[in-house]
Formats: C-alpha cells, structure tokens, sequence
C-alpha cells in the first residue's frame, strides 16, 4: 500500500506507551501505529533480547527479579524516546516506571482470555510456559490495578481489527505533537 505524505499521517503524541497483559497486541499494534504516524517504534522485550539475550533465557539463567532490573534500565531509557513503544506485560510493577507513565499518554490493551488463548500458543513466554492460560489470567488479575492506575485510555482488542484500534488511539492522542 502506498504510503501517506508525512503532512496527511497521523500526528501524535511522543512518546506514547503501550502496555497490558501478554497477547494483548502491543507489538502488533504498536507496529502499526508507529508506521502510520512515522514514528520509530521501541518493543522494550526486543531490545532487552538485543543487548542481554532471549528473554526465557535470561529468566532461566538469572531468574525474574534480574530481569525486572535490566527491564526496568531499558523501559526508562525507551520512554524518553519519541517513539511509539510497547512494554513487556510485567513491565508496570515496577514503581519507577509507573511514576514514569504518569506523565505520558497511555494505552491499556485488554483481550479476553477466550480471545487471548489461541495467540498465546507457540510463544516463548517463560511466566507462562508451565501454567498456561490459568496463570495468564492469574497475574492478569494481579496487574489489572496497576494497568488501572497507569492507563488514560483502554481498548479491548479481543473483536477489533488492529486497523480500528490504531484509529481509537489516533482519535484520542494525536495532533498533540
Ligand atoms: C512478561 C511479558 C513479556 C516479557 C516477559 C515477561 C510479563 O512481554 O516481557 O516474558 O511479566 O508479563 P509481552 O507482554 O510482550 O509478552
């Protein structure tokens, strides 16, 4: 498809974060929106996966409480880009990077544990490699109050294609820049 001039694609307000459970779409999403608004685009997992490795290796080898801490450095570094970028799932316990979304536009995409099981299939994720759809929704429930308190917009992304979602947070967050 043939891509807009700069002039007619969306403008928004940089950064804007992405965040929610794992399978809501925050890659996919992300993705897009960025391009459409020709944005970079940070996946905060990728560049922890570029500079320490694969993130269930990093779990394996140092467990969950190093990966927070090397998650933590690569999120405060990601949100003071202008850049559309999606956080790790888990990313909002840490208190640092809450006070951090605070004063940032944000998306909290939600999806339905019916709508979430086929999308989880096949993925590396280690919270969830033994426990699966249950412990999806355990730790979802957990977090569902710090995405509460985090987030200024929320989108269900269980029925909706990525093209009208990118549009909701266009409506709502651009222009701004
Ligand atoms: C995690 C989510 C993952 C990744 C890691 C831990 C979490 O990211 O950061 O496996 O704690 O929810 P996605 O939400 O992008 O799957």
């Amino acid at each position: 498809m043939r891509r807009s001039p700069v002039s007619e694609r969306a403008r928004l307000a940089l950064p804007i974060v992405l965040v929610g459970p794992m399978g809501a779409g925050k890659s996919r999403v992300g993705q897009r929106l960025a391009n459409d608004a020709g944005a970079p685009f940070v996946d905060t997992d990728v560049r922890i996966a570029e500079r320490y490795g694969p993130i269930d290796e990093i779990f394996d080898r140092e467990g969950e409480e190093y990966f927070r801490i090397v998650e933590r450095e690569v999120v405060a570094e990601a949100l003071r880009e202008e850049a559309v970028v999606s956080l790790g799932g888990g990313a909002v316990l840490h208190a640092d990077t809450r006070d951090d979304l605070a004063s940032l536009p944000v998306v909290w995409l939600q999806v339905s544990r019916e709508a979430v099981t086929p999308r989880l299939t096949g993925g590396n994720r280690p919270l969830i490699a033994a426990g699966g759809i249950e412990a999806w929704a355990a730790i979802l429930e957990a977090r569902r109050p710090l995405y509460e308190a985090v987030a200024d917009l929320a989108i269900d992304t269980s029925r909706r294609s990525v093209a009208r979602i990118v549009d909701d947070i266009t409506e709502r967050f651009g222009g701004a820049r």
